[in-house]
């Protein structure tokens, strides 16, 4: 059996399926650019047949990726297999992802079909996937929850029409370690020709065990292929989180005895960059990619890690791509020195235009603070408040006056499709105050799902304050963010970009219907 694990990252497809985490096809794709940089092995795109904006989206990213496979799920028919099909037309690796659900439940209460109507579609369609892309993937859907007897059935079927790769869903996140594991092994003793194709797994964690279910079907399974997602965002409790997954297969190797082909280092800049895009912010104690992940408080554990690091610390920081928080650069940088730190940090601007614009907020934002750090220079080139596509409203100034025992006040100047206005407002406090003085001239009538603020580096009142805003109108769900020193003025740029979201008409439907 091979020593290789396939990391197969579901963020831009089962993570964009988190309420209030779906993307644009420009966010999708800047975040498969850094699964790329991480060295996935396969990149699950989207699913192309729920919407046009999604197609758009698989396709942006077929055309583009060169080193990971590109995957676009579809449901087993011939419609959904053949517009997956024609996004992924341009990958230098593609494959279709085709599933559907196995378990009673799902047959007699979601798909009213009965147990050879849900075998025959699965054969026809993992035939029909093959006729049109060499690589396919079959996913009972609700697999751990179903009648082994069946699915066994629909597996062998399956392989029989040329599935190169099964994956064996937990669905609800109802699985324990141990009887995942044996599920898994059971499968591959009892289907008779299941040493023909790759083993997968796909945990999602409502029990909090998404991550030892997933090793579980590897360790005792066999299983060769893993299911994740950054931070691991998805449905519900989320799916398996890729930086756990990872590491615990790269620091426990004496016990998995198998290989990664990750970049680790590129792991927390994947982090910060989706949960910035989405939203979803790490909690501090989060493992691998959590603010105090390498932390040490307590007196003792501080001085034993002086003596000897592996006192306490079974990774190292910086093998997962923490910077340690170096001051990078600063107000008498030049542009080259921008230039290199920005492909030290693996950022490639598409243009000299855009590193250009990227060097002016720079020297702005040196202006007014000190130390620029790795995180600040991210943040700054991930604002979407000042992405050019984006513009139909950008921030020109903002003042508020604030003071205790009154209603604070401001007036916010900004332009809206060409034009320069300037609104007014008071609100509960200034931050309110400001996105009412917006909201009072652009009247979107969007409802606020989410706003919250952090520091972009700890340690320090100078820090820049990260705003995201979650908007939602007409149906459509979209994240704003902006960065300042100044966490009002943040506010301001993350509300108008939410706004130039919703502006931009872009569809952004939720992955799977
Ligand atoms: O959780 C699940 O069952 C899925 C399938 C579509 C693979 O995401
Ligand atoms: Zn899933």
């Amino acid at each position: 059996m091979s020593d290789k694990l396939i990391i197969f990252d579901t963020t831009l497809r089962d993570g964009e399926q988190s309420p209030g985490a779906s993307m644009t096809r420009e966010e999708k794709l800047r975040i498969a650019r850094q699964l790329e940089r991480l060295r996935v092995d396969v990149i699950e795109a989207g699913f192309a047949a729920s919407s046009n904006g999604d197609f758009e989206a698989v396709k942006s990213i077929a055309d583009h990726i060169r080193e990971s496979t590109v995957c676009s799920l579809a449901r087993a028919n011939d419609r959904d297999i053949a517009r997956a099909a024609e996004a992924l037309k341009s990958a230098e690796r593609a494959r279709i992802h085709t599933f559907i659900a196995t378990s009673e439940l799902h047959m007699e209460k979601k798909l009213r079909m009965t147990r050879e109507q849900v075998l025959e579609q699965a054969r026809l369609s993992v035939r029909f996937a093959r006729n049109l892309c060499g690589d396919v993937e079959f996913s009972p859907e609700d697999g751990y929850r179903s009648d082994p007897d069946f699915l066994c059935r629909v597996l062998e079927a399956v392989i029989e029409e040329g599935a190169t790769t099964l994956n064996i869903p937990d669905t609800v996140g109802y699985a324990i370690p141990e009887l995942y594991g044996n599920f898994i092994k059971m499968l591959r003793e009892r289907v008779p020709n299941s040493d023909k194709v790759i083993w997968s797994v796909h945990c999602h964690n409502d029990l909090g065990m998404a991550v030892a279910n997933s090793l579980a079907g590897v360790k005792i399974g066999g299983a060769r292929q893993i299911e994740c997602t950054i931070n691991g965002l998805g449905e519900r409790a989320g799916n398996c989180a890729l930086e756990e997954v990872v590491m615990a297969v790269r620091t426990r190797r004496d016990h998995f005895g198998l290989e990664v082909g990750i970049d680790t280092t590129q792991i927390v800049p994947a982090s910060r960059m989706v949960s910035q895009t989405t939203g979803f912010v790490v909690q501090p104690n989060k493992a691998v990619v959590g603010a105090n992940a390498f932390a040490h408080a307590s007196g003792i554990h501080q001085d034993g890690v002086l003596k000897a690091r592996d006192t306490y610390e079974i990774m190292r920081a910086e093998d997962v791509g923490w910077s340690a928080n170096k001051i990078v650069l600063g107000k008498l940088s030049g542009r080259n020195a921008f230039k290199q730190r920005l492909a030290d940090l693996g950022i490639e601007l598409e243009s000299e235009g855009e590193i250009n614009a990227a060097f002016a907020r720079f020297k702005d934002l040196a202006d007014r603070k000190s130390e620029i750090f790795d995180e600040d220079i991210i943040a700054l080139v991930g604002d979407e408040s000042v992405t050019p596509e984006h513009e139909a409203y950008r921030l020109l100034s903002l003042e508020q006056q604030s003071a205790t025992g009154e209603r604070p006040r401001a007036t916010v100047a900004f332009v809206a499709d060409g034009i320069e206005h300037k609104a007014q407002s008071e609100g509960n406090g200034p931050v309110d105050a400001s996105l009412k003085a917006i909201e009072s001239l652009v009247k979107s009538g969007a409802e606020m799902l989410l706003y919250s603020v952090n520091a972009i580096t700890s340690g320090s009142t100078e820090s820049q304050g990260e705003v995201t805003v979650r908007l939602q109108h007409g149906g459509r769900v979209v994240n704003g963010v902006g960065s300042d020193p100044d966490i009002v003025v943040a506010s301001a740029k993350a509300y108008l970009a939410a706004l130039n979201k919703l502006h931009s008409k872009q569809e952004r439907v939720a992955a799977q219907g």
